[in-house]
């Protein structure tokens, strides 16, 4: 890969020594996927947040790095909300090392944001075209497929060192030749909100890491375009989809799917909530102001009986006190900075059910409990009697 003069003094360590291995670890990306340059990026947004997933070993290592970020850079999800953890039901102890992690970050000057639906408070951090280093899967998905920005799914070292660099090599999802539609996807059903994550969980079954492109009935919405690009994320590993009548076509011979209302019915029967959900968990991806709008008039004049959570960005909880207030007034509770599936809290549950194709695919592996899966309303009606 070819390295500017000032690239190859900051990997020669002429820099210092975080930016040395900041560039060690671009430069071998680059390196194992024919890069042949590295590009600037727009803004950054950083995984392997949570406790959880990183351990000790993941804290030393960014305790370790000195610098600080040069382009606009956010952190994922924790795993739990920063100031609320005790009505999660954290342990002190996990919630010091977690606190020390964002702190870390937050020294790097990555802000504590911890999202992944930064384009909801930060709509400025990706626009089309733009080159980006994001690494959650469906904010990735979200920046490809939705905004037109370009992006690789990074993992948390990359994405940390293209926040140091401001620089990512350029391969994958930022060249054009691999944007291509791969699958023809006709979604031959009137489709309501909460089809779409089973819609997504379905194909991303289907198609792997390929590139769909769907033809629908209507112009689906922007939080229905989420929840479809989080599902394929997850079930398979779809980072790019398109959606758009004038999106590019498939090549000949691209393989086509046709998807029936039957077979999305089929899914959900499969993952039905039965007696056992003793957990309802919404907002993966985190909740939009509309999102949590619809939930607050479905919990209007309910009481919880079981435990509800609402995941959202702080930035989101903070523009919407009303509909917090509202929403908590039921019983339910709003957490910030974390969600259902990166949040140890979810581990001492026996099956959760969700309104997220991706929390679907996701709970039952990384939280070792089962999962189901109903629309909004079936969660707020599962988790919640009249007052
Ligand atoms: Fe976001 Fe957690 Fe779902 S990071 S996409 S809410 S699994």
């Amino acid at each position: 890969m070819h390295l500017s003069r000032e690239e190859e003094r900051a990997y020669q360590g002429d820099l210092g020594e975080t930016l040395r291995r900041a560039m060690e670890i671009l430069v071998a990306l680059g390196d194992i996927y024919g890069a042949d340059r590295l590009i600037p990026v727009k803004s950054v947004q950083v995984a392997g947040v949570s406790f959880k997933t990183i351990g000790e070993a993941g804290l030393e290592w960014i305790s370790d790095l000195r610098g600080k970020a040069v382009v606009p850079s956010v952190l994922n999800p924790a795993g739990m909300d920063l100031r609320r953890w005790q009505d999660m039901g954290i342990e002190e102890k996990f919630a010091k090392k977690q606190i020390q992690i964002v702190e870390a970050y937050s020294r790097l000057g990555i802000s504590p944001d911890c999202t992944c639906t930064p384009y909801q408070i930060r709509p400025d951090s990706a626009r089309k075209g733009d080159h980006l280093a994001w690494s959650e899967s469906s904010a990735v998905s979200f920046a490809n497929s939705v905004i037109g920005a370009k992006t690789n799914r990074e993992g948390g070292p990359s994405a940390l060192a293209a926040a140091l660099v401001g620089k990512t090599p350029r391969y994958g999802y930022h060249l054009e030749e691999n944007r291509v539609p791969t699958f023809k996807i006709a979604v031959d059903a009137d489709l309501d909100s909460s089809d779409f994550g089973i819609l997504g969980y379905t194909v991303g079954r289907e198609v792997g890491e390929g590139v769909p492109r769907f033809s629908f009935r209507r112009r689906p919405k922007v939080d229905e375009l989420k929840a479809l690009g989080a599902a394929m994320a997850a079930s398979g590993s779809v980072a790019l989809y398109y959606f758009e009548e004038d999106a590019p076509s498939a090549p000949k011979g691209a393989e086509e799917i046709s998807v029936t209302l039957k077979d999305l019915q089929q899914v959900r029967e499969e993952n039905a909530p039965d007696n056992d959900v003793d957990i309802v968990a919404v907002g993966c991806p985190h909740c939009s102001p509309k999102e949590l709008e619809d939930l607050a008039r479905l919990l209007e004049g309910k009481k919880v009986e079981r435990e509800l959570w609402i995941c959202t960005a702080r930035g989101i909880a903070e523009r919407c006190p009303k509909l917090v207030e509202k929403i908590e007034r039921s019983g339910a509770k709003v957490f910030c900075d974390t969600c259902m599936v990166v949040s140890p809290a979810s581990d001492r549950y026996k099956k959760m059910m969700v309104n997220s194709g991706k929390a679907l695919a996701y709970v039952p592996g990384l939280c070792k409990i089962r999962a189901a899966y109903g629309s909004s309303e079936e969660c707020v009606k599962a988790a919640t009697r009249r007052n």
